[in-house]
This record gives structure tokens, sequence and C-alpha cells, in this order.
């Protein structure tokens, strides 16, 4: 490795980085696969036709949903990476599992293409993973060994937790991952907050926080996409992301296995907190594969405030 000169820094790259941290080589690898996958991902969120499931191209050929040809391209990856043994997406109705000749080591939950609605509007979207050992999909997120997204922006960035640390890296110009931030931490409260769905719809105690967030000067930021939405707020170091129980939708709209535990292990790890309002979403047991639950997500002190008003009413 050589550095452009004038400058003093070695660039470090994921699969380096992933080996300074002490885990397995079966994990390093996984990651890395993983990280492979999303340069496929990307190209066809930049390249492939927007129509949608069932309709056909300029060849009379059908066209595969963007999140269901990301799903596909992840899975693939995962299935050939040789240390899976179960693979749960937001895209499948059942659990799938790898025959492997020995017993794979890790299952897998992700969401491949989170926010996908928002690519006909050019707007940023992401990819959620959520690694655990053994093949019990069912856990509490507090038994992750690994939690990471892809952001796809104007960057690519890549964010990964092994439970030490948050760690960012940008795709360069090679399509390669280098290290852009190290130990990303949270500060305790910020000015920042991100809501999810009708405000018409919240309870009185959500309603009350959102008036608590507004009267400290708290400046509104959302996209609708979860990655950056939440991803903003992580390197920003400070607010919340909420999506709260909405009146006709008690569990909210955001997924426990895709899109929660793997973003609330990354907070968490960042000194940040997650809860569904009474307790840590790391700590919710999912009884079903698509079980949703509310989230206040981001600085301690603002979730500790969101429970606070919650309990109130
Ligand atoms: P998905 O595209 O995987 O179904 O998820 C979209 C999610 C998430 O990205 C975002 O935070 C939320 O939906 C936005 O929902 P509202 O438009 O209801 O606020
Ligand atoms: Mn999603
Ligand atoms: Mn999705």
């Amino acid at each position: 490795m050589h550095s452009e000169p004038g400058s003093t820094k070695f660039q470090i790259d994921l699969r380096r980085h992933l080996r300074q941290q002490n885990i397995s080589d079966n994990l390093v690898h996984l990651i890395c696969e993983i990280a492979e996958a999303s340069k496929y991902v990307i190209n066809a969120v930049r390249t492939g036709e927007l129509g949608v499931a069932g309709t056909s191209n300029l060849y009379g050929e059908e066209q595969l949903a963007l999140d269901v040809l990301s799903d596909r391209i992840i899975r693939k990856r995962l299935v050939h990476s040789g240390v899976v043994c179960t693979i749960v997406s937001e895209e499948m109705d059942e659990i799938f599992q790898v025959h492997t000749d020995s017993d794979g080591l890790y299952t897998v939950a992700y969401d491949p293409l989170d926010g996908s609605s928002l690519v006909d509007v050019n707007l940023a979207v992401g990819t959620i993973v959520s690694i655990y050992e053994g093949n019990d999909v069912l856990q509490c997120g507090r038994n992750q060994v690994a939690a990471l997204y892809v952001l796809y922006g104007p960057r690519v960035t890549f964010v990964y937790s092994v439970g030490k640390g948050v760690h960012e890296f940008t795709m360069n110009h090679l399509m390669e991952f280098t290290l852009t931030r190290e130990n990303i931490r949270m500060q305790p409260s910020g000015k920042i907050y991100s809501p999810g769905g009708q405000r018409n719809l919240y309870g009185k105690g959500v309603e009350k926080f959102v008036r608590y967030l507004e009267a400290k000067g708290s400046k509104l930021r959302y996209s609708g996409g979860l990655v950056p939405d939440l991803n903003q707020i992580l390197l920003k170091g400070k607010g919340i992301f909420m999506y709260p129980a909405l009146n006709g939708f008690p569990e909210g709209k955001l997924r426990l296995l895709f899109e929660l535990n793997p973003m609330a292990f990354l907070m968490e790890q960042a000194g940040g907190a997650a809860t569904n309002g009474c307790i840590p979403i790391l700590d919710i047991k999912p009884e079903k594969l698509d079980q949703r639950s509310p989230v206040f997500i981001g600085s301690t002190e603002d979730v500790g405030k969101a429970v606070e008003y919650g309990n109130e009413s």
C-alpha cells in the first residue's frame, strides 16, 4: 500500500480493519462477502429499470423490482459464502435453510433494499444486515455478533459493528471500502429529529414529546429512508429517530428483525439508545419473522425524554 504524495495516512480497507477486531475468520469472510454483494446492489439501483415486478422490458423479458433483485443478489452471495446456515429477509416469507456439508455457522437477517420506493424519486436507500451465530432466527437482538448497513447516497458508505465500536467505510473509485470514521460516538442529546408516520395519528405522549423537541429548537430531518435518516443522526453524533405507535397501527411500521435490531445494535455500540417506549429494542424476544415495533432511537437523553413523555399519558 502506498500513500499519495503529500499524504501521510495509509488507507485502511474493510478486510484489514475486520482482521484487527479479533473476530473469527469466518465472520471476516461473511462481512466482506456482504460488502461485495452491495457493489452489485448499488449497480442495480443505479442502472436497473424502475419497473415493478411483473412488468416487462424492451425485449419483453420480465423485470424484477429492485428490492426483489437486491434480495437475490445478497442471498446468492450468502449461500455461496459457505459460512451461513440460515437466511431470513424482508423480501422472503419463510426461513431459507442453506444446505451445507458441515453445519453453517451464521444466521443472517436482512433488508436488501430499505426505502425502495424512494429510488424513483432519486433519494438515498440502503441495505441493512444483522448477523447471529447458530441457526435461531427468533432471538433477541442483543445476541447479534455483527450488524451493518450500506448507504447508497451520493457516496456509498458501509457502517458496521462487531461489538467493538462503530466504524464507517466509504467506497473509493476502485469500489473498495476504505475507513473514513472510526469509533463513531453519540452525544447525550441533540437537535435533529426524524419522526416517521403521520403526526395526527400519534398518541398524546408522543405529540407532547414532539412539542418538547420543537421547543428546544430541534430541526426536522426526515427523508423517509431509515438508512440515510439514521446515518445522519449517527454521523452527526446527535438527535433522535422515531417511528412510534400510530392510531390504528400499535406496532408502528418498522420491522424488528430486518430494520430495528441491526440499527439498535449500532446505536448502542455508538453510545446511544434504542427503545420501543418500554424496553430496549435489543431485549425484545421476537415471536415472528415480520414482527414490527415502535422505536425511539438516538441520543440517550432524547430517547429517555421520549420514554418519559410516553409514560405520562
Ligand atoms: P421498506 O422500503 O424496506 O419497506 O422500508 C421503508 C421504511 C423506512 O425506510 C422508513 O423509515 C419508513 O419506511 C418510512 O415510512 P413513512 O413513509 O411511513 O414515514
Ligand atoms: Mn425496510
Ligand atoms: Mn425493503
